[in-house]
């Protein structure tokens, strides 16, 4: 998709993006198993959100009912027909299919639910492009085998691959292995069911159950192929850019060490290796990666087509430990960056910040990139005649997009689409909150999840129909 016309290229995937987790809903509808989203309660900026011992009584849980997107589906991909999607990333939820995690013959009704879901899409001419796992796994695998932490998950999931692969051969071209992978290495819950013991090496838990992940990985990216050779198969990765407090070049050492523990995730699965850099940081510090002969040639036959990523804040790294660290909800830490706004969630913005995101990745790795996500999380206020004014949610993607292109025609980096995070308004991931919003499309609910869940119009909306259906010319 190279460009040389100062524009977008032509089939450049405009579209948005949500997860099954937090915009489903119907928890326990259709055969579907409890995941580990379904114990995660609501929380808030400044109050964590509680991953509990199974589904407790009287706690409010809010991905049981999301946004109901698995009955309102049909309502909803209309609306994104009508901003002229020409993709749509969502994620398939694992316990639809799979309710407990290690059956051997998967849910069909969870299966014919995503067949409508894809047929939908079709009907508009909206490309699926599917994570297979975001934020999610059956929470039977944690009881039952410590989740990732555990071998056993590797050929779990593969199998659960297999089924959908097969199924949706004909309807959906791409596809991600795990959303955010990098993640576990901070939070190892979210993306790998792990809790930690008391006494435990965080690292080596995380790194192990990475370990089992990039298999998974590998593993799914050739049996893909395999069923049919026209998949294009991504990895993804929280792309957290961060720059040195100074030019002291201890501040651009600290930065780097940062980066290559990030870089890790995508070196292993776009390059099919480990690097040298963290094999050693291993040794240095006791960590042990069990690996099975034959891993090393599973990797290398498992690179993936395309690196997909999330781009919302930057972060100021500083080698001095004792600096401010007040931006308040940068779940990536780091230090206030006094060039920059940030949100009310205190993500910095950073749109510049976007170009050499793009830059970098694609110096470094020289496959086509897809940003699947980008977007301002914020407080939307619906007026008396209805209408919701978003600008701030305007000025930020306009932005992010300006820079964007500059990447795409001026430095040349091949990137495949834009997806905005929560194109419709959904959960959040954080803080399990309703008021953070980021979509284009309203819909009537609130933190404590009351509310009628009829949708509508933002601004934004008519604005990205506009950037759309001009191929990115008028932002
Ligand atoms: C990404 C996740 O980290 O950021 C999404 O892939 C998440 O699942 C998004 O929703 C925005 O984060 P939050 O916490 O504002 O929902």
């Amino acid at each position: 998709m190279q460009n040389r016309n100062n524009q977008f290229p032509e089939g450049f995937l405009w579209g948005g993006a949500v997860a099954a987790n937090q915009c489903e809903g119907a928890w326990n509808v259709g055969g579907k198993g409890v995941s580990t989203a379904d114990v995660a309660t609501g929380g808030a900026v400044d109050k964590q959100r509680e991953y509990t011992d199974g589904i407790i009584e009287g706690k409010y849980y809010p991905s049981h009912e999301a946004i109901d997107f698995y009955h309102h589906y049909k309502e909803d991909i209309a609306l994104l027909a009508e901003m002229g999607f020409r993709c749509f990333r969502t994620s398939i939820n694992w316990t639809r299919i799979f309710p407990n995690g290690d059956e051997t013959e998967p849910n069909e009704e969870g299966l014919k639910f995503y067949d409508d879901l894809f047929d939908e899409c079709l009907k508009y001419g909206i490309e699926p492009v599917v994570t297979i796992s975001h934020y999610e796994l059956p929470y039977e695998l944690i009881e039952k085998y410590g989740a990732w932490r555990n071998r056993k998950l590797v050929d779990f999931y593969v199998n659960y691959c297999r089924a959908i692969f097969t199924r949706y051969k004909d309807k959906v071209k791409y596809w991600m292995t795990f959303n955010e992978i990098n993640v576990v290495a901070l939070h190892p819950f979210i993306p790998a069911g792990i809790k930690l013991k008391d006494g435990e090496n965080k690292e080596q838990v995380c790194y192990q159950a990475a370990h089992h992940q990039f298999i998974a990985s590998a593993k799914a990216v050739k049996l893909g192929h395999e069923i049919n050779p026209d998949f294009k198969i991504g990895c993804m990765l929280l792309y957290p850019l961060a720059y040195p407090e100074t030019c002291n070049p201890k501040d651009v050492q600290v930065v780097n060490e940062m980066m290559n523990k990030h870089y890790f995730f995508t070196d292993v699965q776009v390059r099919g290796y480990y690097p040298n850099n963290m094999k050693r940081y291993f040794e240095r510090n006791n960590i042990n990666i069990e690996m099975e002969a034959g891993d090393e040639e599973i990797l290398r036959n498992g690179k993936v087509d395309y690196l997909a990523f999330s781009y919302y804040m930057t972060l100021v790294i500083s080698s001095k430990p004792t600096k401010d660290t007040s931006t308040a909800g940068n779940m990536l830490g780091g230090i206030k960056n006094p060039y920059l706004e940030a949100s009310d969630w205190g993500w910095q913005i950073d749109p510049e910040g976007f170009r050499i995101a793009l830059n970098n990745l694609y110096d470094r790795y020289q496959v086509p990139l897809f940003c699947v996500e980008n977007g301002l999380g914020a407080v939307d206020k619906v007026e008396e005649d209805g209408s919701i004014n978003d600008n701030y949610r305007i000025d930020y993607l306009r932005k992010h997009i300006a820079e964007m292109k500059k990447a795409v025609t001026i430095d040349g980096v091949d990137l495949m689409g834009y997806t905005p995070w929560g194109c419709i308004d959904l959960i959040s991931a954080s803080t399990g909150e309703m008021k953070k919003r980021y979509g284009f499309i309203y819909v009537d609910k609130d933190n404590d999840g009351n509310g009628t869940l009829e949708r509508s119009r933002k601004k934004s909306f008519y604005w990205y129909k506009n950037v759309i259906g001009t191929n990115g010319e008028e932002v």
